[in-house]
């Protein structure tokens, strides 16, 4: 997600889509290839992506009118970076609907519910998730951490049946729902998922670089499988609790002081299990997001 730059620059408070009017409620963020906004549409809130590339703004190459409509001044180079970003960005909702259509993981995905195509670009409809994203959240105890985190692994695992790798595991990309009494959680983000057959054959990934494994970071797709995923899940719950990025920092004592209350017993099988997964070796990573998710929660037994 960019941080790097004055969002305001961009804002636009409203939209018109087949004259109807969209309000912009909240700008959640600007991604490689997407402002997301939280907006109001016939009365009802939901979440808006629209397509705007990273760096052609920047450049002034594209700009917005009065109207918010996008206006371009495209260089080959340039066109060839917008189709590309359009063509991900497409995708993206492809991949989104084809799990959101499959029974065995529709309730873990988020739900996209329109793409229109005007003010010279083009925009996807999503249902709004009532919560906030993993990333959001603070002050959480290590077993609040841990389950959240096998729930997510468990979810990852459902998606690994389905044929398709995440391969941008992180909390952000996680948004949950919860109420008093219980909570559910939602994969948003689809822009980097692969076909398991498919990531095989690929040199170039798009992840983050703070939870993925060295085998998408290196572009090794030969070495890729559904261990890079669970790398980045334990990855991911590494930063939650020590608030460092473990690809920044390559050590697990920092976990330390954050397990010192439990027994000897229980440090070491949670070190080891995040020893095996965190091995930059694939091979030595032998464990399953369900296997994963379970054995977490073995811990908190
Ligand atoms: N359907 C949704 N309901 C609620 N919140 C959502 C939904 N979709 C996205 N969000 C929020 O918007 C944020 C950004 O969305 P998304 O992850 O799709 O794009 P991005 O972060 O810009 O992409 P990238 O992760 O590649 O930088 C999410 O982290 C989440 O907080
Ligand atoms: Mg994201």
């Amino acid at each position: 997600m960019r941080t790097d730059m004055n969002l305001c620059a961009y804002e636009i408070h409203s939209l018109s889509i087949k004259n109807e009017q969209i309000k912009i409620k909240e700008l959640l963020a600007y991604g490689t290839n997407a402002f997301v906004y939280k907006v109001e549409y016939r009365d009802r809130s939901y979440i808006l992506k629209e397509l705007f590339p990273e760096g052609l703004s920047e450049q002034r190459v594209i700009k917005r009118d009065s109207t918010g409509a996008v206006l371009y001044r495209l260089r080959i180079i340039d066109k060839f970076k917008w189709q590309r970003v359009k063509l991900q960005f497409l995708l993206s909702i492809y991949k989104n609907r084809l799990l959101q259509r499959n029974l065995a993981v529709n309730d873990c995905v988020s739900q996209n519910v329109g793409l229109f195509r005007t003010n010279g670009t083009l925009y996807a409809l999503y249902e709004n998730i009532r919560g906030k994203d993993w990333s959001c959240y603070a002050g959480e105890s290590l077993e609040e951490l841990i389950i959240r985190c096998s729930k997510i692994a468990e979810i990852v695992y459902r998606i690994h049946r389905t044929g398709w790798l995440v391969m941008d595991v992180k909390a952000s990309n996680f948004v949950i729902n919860a109420t008093e009494s219980e909570e559910h959680i939602q994969l948003v983000d689809f822009d980097s998922m692969v076909r398991l057959s498919f990531a095989r054959k690929k040199s170039k990934f798009y992840c983050s670089s703070e939870t993925a494994p060295p085998e998408l970071l290196e572009g090794r797709g030969r070495d890729v499988g559904v261990n890079s995923d669970v790398y980045s899940l334990a990855a991911m719950l590494f930063k939650k609790i020590c608030g460092v990025s473990y690809n920044e920092c390559k050590t697990l004592s920092l976990l330390m002081p954050f397990i010192e209350n439990w027994s000897k017993e229980r440090q070491s099988k949670f070190v080891n299990l995040l020893k095996m997964v965190l091995c930059p070796d694939i091979t030595r990573r032998d464990i399953s997001a369900i296997e994963f998710s379970r054995k977490l929660l073995e811990l908190l037994r």
